[in-house]
C-alpha cells in the first residue's frame, strides 16, 4: 500500500488496495486512513453497485437522500448526473452533506462513473484545522453556541438540474440546531461544524451579528491552505469523513472549454450520529 498526500492540509490518495477486498476483518485499515486523512481517494476501482453498497455498510447504516430519488433497483445510491449541456451541477458551493438533519451524514462513498476530460474537480477543506486556526475573538463568540441548519426544500436539489427527481417525500424545508464546535466521536478532536450552504443562523445572536460572524467563518473555512483538490478519473472512489470536512464541487463547465461533457457520479451516504 502507498499513501500519497494530496496537500499539507488533508486528503490522501491510496494505491495498492482493491476496495472489493475490504470486509469487517480488515475494515480498520480503511477507517484509520479515513480518520487520519479525512478524505481518501482510490483510483481504478471497478466496483458494482452491490460492492459499493457493501463497502459503505462497513461504516454504518446507509441512508437515502432526504429529497432525491435513488437509482432504479438501488435506492441507497443517488446517481448525480450533469448533462453534457448543463453548466450547473450538484454540490456547488461549500457544504457538509445533509448537515440539516438531526443526525447528519457520517461519511460519503462517491464513485466516479463518467468524467469529463476537463473540469469538475472537487475541493475539500479540513474543519479540524479551521477550528484550530480560527480567530480567537470569533472562537469566544461561537464556542458554546449552536447554529441552525436548513434543508432548503426539495426544489433546491431538483429544480435547477435536469436529471434529478423527487423521492415523493414531503418537499418542505425543515431545520435542526447543532453545536458550532462539535467533537469528533472517534478522534475526540474539535471541529468547526457550520457551512455556507445550509447554516443560516447562530442561536442567541441578533440577525445582523449572526450574519456577520457566519460570513467571517465562511471566509475562513474556504482559506486555500486548509484545502486539497482532487481531479477525478473514471472508476475512482472517494470516501470523506463528512463530520470534519466541507467540500465544494467545482462547476467550471464553461463554453469552449469545460462544457459539452456528461459527468456522472454514484453517491452513497452513511448515517451519522447527533453532533455534540
Ligand atoms: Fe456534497
Amino acid at each position: 500500500m502507498k499513501v500519497k498526500l494530496c496537500s499539507g492540509a488533508l486528503g490522501a490518495e491510496i494505491e495498492g488496495i482493491d476496495l472489493r477486498t475490504i470486509n469487517s476483518d480488515n475494515f480498520k485499515l480503511i477507517n484509520d486512513l479515513l480518520l487520519e486523512h479525512k478524505v481518501i481517494f482510490f483510483r481504478e476501482q471497478n466496483m458494482s453497485p452491490e460492492e459499493q453498497i457493501n463497502l459503505a455498510k462497513l461504516f454504518g447504516p446507509v441512508e437515502e437522500h432526504a429529497y432525491v430519488k435513488g437509482l432504479e433497483g438501488y435506492p441507497e445510491i443517488t446517481r448525480l448526473i450533469k448533462d453534457a449541456e448543463e453548466k450547473n451541477q450538484w454540490g456547488e458551493g461549500w457544504h457538509s452533506d445533509v448537515s440539516y438533519n438531526e443526525t447528519p451524514t457520517k461519511a460519503v462513498i462517491l464513485k466516479s462513473v463518467k468524467i469529463p476530460p476537463v473540469g469538475g474537480d472537487t475541493v475539500f477543506s479540513n474543519m479540524e484545522l479551521a477550528w484550530e486556526t480560527l480567530d480567537k475573538e470569533l472562537k469566544k463568540i461561537v464556542e458554546n453556541r449552536r447554529a441552525e441548519h436548513f434543508s432548503l426544500g426539495a426544489g433546491f436539489f431538483i429544480d435547477s438540474y435536469k436529471h434529478f427527481e423527487s423521492n415523493g417525500n414531503d418537499a418542505k424545508e425543515y431545520s435542526n440546531h447543532h453545536p458550532i464546535v462539535r467533537t469528533h466521536p472517534e478522534t475526540g478532536k474539535k471541529i468547526l461544524f457550520v457551512n455556507w450552504t445550509y447554516t443560516k443562523k447562530i442561536e442567541g445572536l441578533e440577525e445582523h451579528e449572526s450574519n456577520e460572524v457566519l460570513s467571517k467563518i465562511f471566509e475562513h473555512q474556504s482559506r486555500l491552505d486548509l484545502t486539497c483538490r482532487y481531479s477525478w478519473t473514471e472508476d475512482n472512489i472517494a470516501i470523506w469523513d463528512n463530520r470534519c470536512v466541507i467540500h465544494y464541487a467545482i462547476a467550471d463547465f464553461f463554453p469552449g472549454r469545460g462544457l459539452g461533457y456528461e459527468r456522472v457520479m454514484d453517491r452513497i451516504a452513511v448515517l451519522g450520529d447527533r453532533p455534540y
